[in-house]
């Protein structure tokens, strides 16, 4: 097998060529989640996509989980604005518009049209519930109403808060053939490693020559796990539980949606663009609960891939099996059969949470103990 093939055919670039035209005729302030998205398309992490959706484009990926092209994409990439906008665009016939984030100009949009994104009904769409306990449903409600389409030219590449770990698809690749590494299997999180995350990482590196562990550090929910805090968690467990140059820890700087299944779809597409060939999917992906109760299948994401993996060009190596830890020992089982249940627990990153919360001490059946050490409740989102 040989490096992965970008989504769609080609890596897309779109940092803009010097000399080129910066000239614009309307101005848009943008916040840090479209800032993160413009550096993603323009290094080609969304591979096929050029820029943000337009309104073709939108209603496909929602109602269809495709591109209007065919290829599967099941979240929307929107660049959001307010009515007035859309009529000051509208009012000038505005062709180009200049992207500003903390007055400074990231980007130009050539503008392809502004349309309604008729929040409550595209949640329900998007995440298959507009209930607002769903921190993903809450976030999509409070954006503008209206959103604004067009490819983008990059004139700002984005500072990164973790430069030692941040890498674009080009440089990823790069990597992974100067390791030599034929099979890569990409490993999405949004958590500090437990020892659930860890056996599925070894899953990982027993079928693939590398392995690339890259958590999500854009926006998140509260009670997640701060970007610092889960860098400093796998520089430990990288360091003392994996073996040398066969982990490569990096970051991906994008908003969670909390959208389960669907999500999955997305990192997979994602982990392609790095180069990976493979892309572990666990027990209920990117999903979230609310009351203690999941709003999706906890092996819903492992299932949707049952028929489209060919077609998305990435292996997936899928795990929903549920561990539980031995709370006075080290060692984690796959079923309670036979055993005490008093003795054990579930593994899951709100397991980990909670223990903090309550200032316990968290289990090496739970955690490394090298990596609980370096962690405490002060790193959780408030
Ligand atoms: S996620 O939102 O990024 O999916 P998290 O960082 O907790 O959350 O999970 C990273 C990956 O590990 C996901 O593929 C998830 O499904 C998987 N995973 C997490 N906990 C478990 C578990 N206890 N059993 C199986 N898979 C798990």
């Amino acid at each position: 097998m040989g490096e992965s093939k970008p989504y769609g055919g080609k890596l897309v670039s779109r940092r803009i060529d010097k000399g080129a035209d910066t000239t614009f005729d309307t101005r848009i302030n943008i916040d840090r989640d479209v800032l993160l998205n413009i550096e993603q398309i323009a290094t080609g992490v969304f591979s096929p996509l050029e820029g943000f959706m337009n309104r073709e484009e939108f209603e496909s990926c929602i109602d269809d989980m495709r591109l209007p092209n065919g290829l599967i994409w099941p979240l929307p990439i929107v660049l959001p604005v307010s009515e007035l906008i859309c009529d000051d665009i509208k009012s000038k016939n505005a062709k180009k518009a200049g992207l500003f984030y903390e007055s400074k100009l990231q980007a130009i949009l050539k503008i392809d049209g502004t349309f309604n994104l008729d929040k409550r009904s595209s949640a329900k769409k998007i995440f298959g519930t507009d209930e607002t306990n769903h921190p993903g449903v809450r976030k999509w409600l409070s954006q503008s109403d209206y959103s604004v389409g067009g490819e983008i030219s990059q004139i700002t590449p984005m500072k990164y808060d973790f430069p030692d770990y941040m890498f674009t698809p080009l440089q990823t690749r790069k990597m992974f053939r100067e390791r030599r590494w034929k099979t890569i299997c990409g490993f999405q999180t949004r958590n500090v490693p437990h020892r659930g995350h860890e056996n599925l990482q070894r899953i990982g590196l027993s079928e693939c020559d590398g392995l690339f562990i890259q958590p999500l550090i854009g926006w998140k929910k509260r009670g997640d796990f701060k970007p610092e805090a889960i860098i400093r968690a796998y520089r430990e467990l990288v360091q003392y539980y994996y073996p040398e140059n066969r982990v490569i820890l990096g970051t991906l700087s994008t908003a969670m949606f909390y959208a389960g299944p669907k999500e999955a779809i997305y990192h997979a597409i994602i982990r392609k663009n790095f180069g990976c060939t493979h892309f572990i999917v666990g027990r209920d992906h990117a999903g979230v609960a609310s009351d203690g109760k999941s709003y999706y299948g906890l092996d819903e994401a492992c299932r949707i891939f049952d028929n489209i993996e060919q077609e998305l060009g990435i292996k997936t190596i899928r795990v929903d099996t549920v561990y539980y830890f031995n709370k006075k020992k080290d060692g984690i089982v796959e079923s309670l059969h036979g055993l005490n249940k008093e003795d054990y627990q579930i593994i899951s990153g709100s397991t980990v949470r909670d223990i903090l919360i309550k200032g316990l001490k968290i289990s090496p059946g739970l955690m490394r103990p090298e990596v609980a050490k370096v962690i405490s409740k002060k790193d959780l989102i408030s």
